[in-house]
């Protein structure tokens, strides 16, 4: 028995875990947490899963070009500052700082922020270059920042937060909790979870309809946004808009190994647990913040339009056998529909004035 579990079996002794707290220790307990923990296994290097830039650089060479656009839209602002929260190792800040050109590498800054020790470890060592010349700085998540044009960049961090699953049972709402007997579903009081499901579901509920609840995000939308003065938010990250999420009947998802279950009461502290992000809910909560123009789309169409695919062409015309397949396969996955393709959905909004 891990101490986690013997943390979370002394909780259960005072009443049934809700979900979203069971994920909060999971993932974020200070010494026991999958992303507190000082040194691997995780994420990837623990074989646990991957993320979009694991695939190959083509997701930075993408935001590259995006950001350069941002850049000259907001009048080739320097600085033009990209933060980063839940950076992870920083190899997408990496990817980016090396396919900025011209004028624009020269005003890039990166700002990467991430309270994960074992991944600010190697994203010392993927930004080494960029950190010696001060391109690039590692922050702490709490170091306030003076408000700067530029961006605000996340792929995965809004599936890390923690959120509470509810189910319609066809007459009451439910949450989902860890008992004395394991997992459970509970009636819950009316909140503003079940008020804004309610409200969302097209076409009204049926019996196993539901979708995760995330708490914090107001709060971490609000924080970010006081970060930028000017310039584009943008986040990768797997989810959909309330109605079809409610559909579905969303739940949390463990993953260990490459497996994916929905078994988040299981090996607690070691395994990654992840929600999916109500895309509805975020723009509502960015142009509460002061944004304007959110929108989303599947990241297929979003590489697709942003991806300096002719350049790729050319670049990979002459290059050897092996480089050229991992090249296509980066394409691949970051386009296929039931690969990353249509899983996920990056979403954009602008902060135009002061
Ligand atoms: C799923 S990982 C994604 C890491 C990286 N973006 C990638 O794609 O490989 C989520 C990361 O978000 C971090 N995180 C969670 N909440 C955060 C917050 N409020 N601010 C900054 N980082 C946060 C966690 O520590 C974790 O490293």
């Amino acid at each position: 028995m891990t101490t986690l579990a013997e943390l979370v079996q002394a909780r259960l002794r005072s009443g049934p875990l809700p979900a979203a707290e069971a994920m909060a220790l999971a993932l974020y307990h200070p010494e026991h947490g999958y992303y507190r923990r000082q040194s691997g296994p995780w994420g990837f290097s623990g074989a646990d899963y991957y993320t979009a830039l694991d695939l190959g650089p083509l997701l930075g060479e993408a935001l590259a070009v995006r950001f350069t656009q941002a850049w000259e839209r907001l009048g080739r602002p320097d600085p033009f500052v990209v933060l980063e929260p839940g950076a992870g190792r920083g190899w997408l800040g990496r990817d980016l700082l090396q396919a900025a050109r011209g004028d624009f590498a020269g005003a890039l800054r990166y700002l990467h922020r991430d309270d994960n020790p074992a991944a600010a470890m190697a994203a010392r060592e993927a930004l080494a270059p960029f950190l010696a010349q001060g391109r690039a700085r590692l922050v702490a998540q709490d170091e306030p920042l003076e408000p700067f044009a530029g961006a605000v960049l996340s792929n995965e961090l809004f599936d890390a937060l923690p959120a509470q699953p509810w189910r319609w049972d066809g007459e009451r709402w439910l949450f989902e909790a860890l008992g004395d007997e394991g997992q459970v579903w509970l009636p819950g009081a009316p909140c503003e979870a079940t008020d804004w499901f309610t409200r969302q579901a097209e076409g009204g509920l049926e019996s196993g309809d539901g979708a995760p609840w995330c708490e914090a995000l107001p709060s971490l939308v609000a924080d970010l946004s006081g970060c930028l003065s000017r310039g584009l938010f943008l986040t990768i990250d797997y989810g959909d808009t309330t109605p079809r999420l409610i559909d579905k009947g969303a739940d949390l998802r463990r993953f260990k190994a490459h497996q994916v279950d929905g078994q988040w009461w299981q090996a607690m502290g070691e395994a990654d647990l992840t929600a999916d992000v109500d895309f509805t809910r975020l723009a509502r909560h960015l142009e509460a913040s002061g944004f304007q123009d959110a929108a989303h789309q599947s990241l297929s169409r979003w590489i697709r339009a942003h991806a300096p695919l002719a350049r790729w062409e050319d670049e990979w015309q002459s290059m050897e056998e092996a480089e050229r397949r991992k090249r296509m396969e980066n394409l691949l996955q970051l386009t296929l529909p039931s690969m990353m393709g249509d899983r996920f959905r990056v979403m954009e909004a602008w902060k135009s004035r002061d």
